[in-house]
């Protein structure tokens, strides 16, 4: 084992530094894909980069590269990373910690004498959150051949701007195609994650390993009715896309509560009625319905209810409805030798460790397709996350550090 000596301090630092490039004030990390706070967020971390003689480089979805060489640069290099983009009304740990605790991790290699043998690559992923265009892990999907270029340029934010459109004005150059990355072309990938979830708290364990992530998957559904006076159409006569929104969204609920698991879970998160004035019937409806679970089959049994459920639903009330599957992905299974190694450094440390489930998915979910691959967990507090109150302390990251540095160690020192 190499002494390495994580500085806990410096790295909360630069954590509530990150945190005030924001869209919104303190507590709340708001960064949107591409925004001036994403962009300046970026700068931030490349910065930080820098002054730790990492070389950089950025793909044409703006997946951002840090590299420190290693003696034999011809080997594949091994990866880390995670993503620093925040979904409204967000906390300063989720992504941050496994982007700036994996620049510590190579700083406090570097300070303890050791010197990689494959270069090691920190990749800092563009949009794990499904901001500007409703989709999750925009650039690993691309990277790991999941989400084609074609389909990539076709997606548009809401206010119509295309995907090539954001991407030029963030000064990302070069063709989506050029994104993808071979299969196999890490040996090893290793994300650093708080938990967001309350099992380590609860069991008082201070690193998850991750075996499995749960399969995510998005519904986008457009509702249109027939508007008009909130006074003057009568009851009988409407045709009102908000009431049959609500109605799908209970049906959503319905649905992942009767699939017989209890993984399964529904949730409508975004909600919108145009034309929102109190005075109009609603015309049309915007619904975007995230469901998951663990196993696939009843992930997707609950799908297919939804979309029964809607369709009755808008037949009764004389709403049109479409609906787009954004993404309808199967759960990852982590790599099983790459686990063991982080449990036996776990072990090796003294650090207690369980074996577990993501429930959250991750840029790990797309990575693994291409590459031996698992996940470093961190405790956080009460398992809150995508709230501005997320917290796990600075002792809670040192250790993750710790594990996720002696992890890239190993994997480099052949
Ligand atoms: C990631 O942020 C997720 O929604 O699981
Ligand atoms: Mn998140
Ligand atoms: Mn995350």
């Amino acid at each position: 084992m190499m002494n390495i000596s994580v500085d806990k301090n410096r790295l909360q630092k630069e954590i509530d530094e990150l945190a005030l490039i924001s869209e919104a004030g303190p507590p709340v990390v708001t960064r949107v894909l591409f925004s001036e706070a994403d962009l300046r967020g970026r700068e931030f971390v490349k910065a930080l980069c820098r002054d730790a003689g990492l070389v950089l480089r950025a793909d044409a979805v703006g997946n951002i590269f840090a590299r420190w060489n290693g003696v034999d640069d011809t080997l594949p290099a091994i990866a880390t990373g995670s993503h620093i983009d925040a979904i409204p009304n967000a906390g300063k740990f989720d992504g941050v910690a496994g982007v700036l605790g994996a620049i510590e991790a190579i700083r406090a290699l570097k300070k303890s004498g050791y010197r990689p043998h494959r270069s090691i690559e920190l990749i800092i992923f563009t949009a794990e959150e499904p901001t500007r265009f409703g989709l999750g892990c925009l650039g690993s999907r691309l990277l790991s051949g999941v989400l084609g270029p074609e389909k990539a340029a076709t997606a548009l934010d809401r206010e119509g701007k295309t995907l090539d459109e954001w991407r030029h004005s963030a000064g990302c150059t070069g063709s989506l195609q050029s994104v993808r990355l071979p299969k196999g072309c890490y040996p090893t990938f290793v994300e650093l994650h708080i938990e967001q979830g309350p099992v380590l708290e609860q069991e008082n364990t201070a690193i998850g390993i991750v075996e499995k992530i749960a399969a995510p998957s998005t519904l986008r559904m457009q509702l249109t009715g027939v508007g008009g006076h909130a006074g003057a159409v009568l009851m009988p006569e409407r045709h009102d896309a908000g009431l049959a929104a609500a109605e799908i969204a209970l049906a959503v609920e319905r649905a992942v509560l009767g699939t017989g698991s209890p993984d399964t879970v529904g949730t409508t998160g975004v909600f919108r009625i145009e034309p929102g004035a109190v005075n109009s019937v609603p015309f049309r409806a915007l619904l975007e319905i995230d469901v998951r679970d663990t196993q696939e089959a009843t992930r997707n049994s609950a799908l297919a209810e939804i979309e029964a459920k809607a369709a009755e639903i808008c037949q009764r009330r004389g709403v049109a409805l479409q609906t787009e599957r954004v993404n309808v992905d199967p759960p990852a299974v982590c790599d099983p030798s790459l686990v063991k190694k982080v449990a036996d450094v776990c072990s090796q440390l003294g650090v207690s460790y369980k074996k577990m489930i993501s429930r959250a998915y991750h840029d790990t979910l797309f990575m693994a397709q291409i590459c031996p691959s698992t996940m470093i967990f961190i405790p956080c507090r009460g398992g809150v996350s995508h709230r501005p109150d997320e917290y796990s302390s600075p002792e809670q990251i040192e250790t993750g550090v710790r594990i996720l540095a002696q992890t890239l160690a190993e994997s480099a020192a052949g």
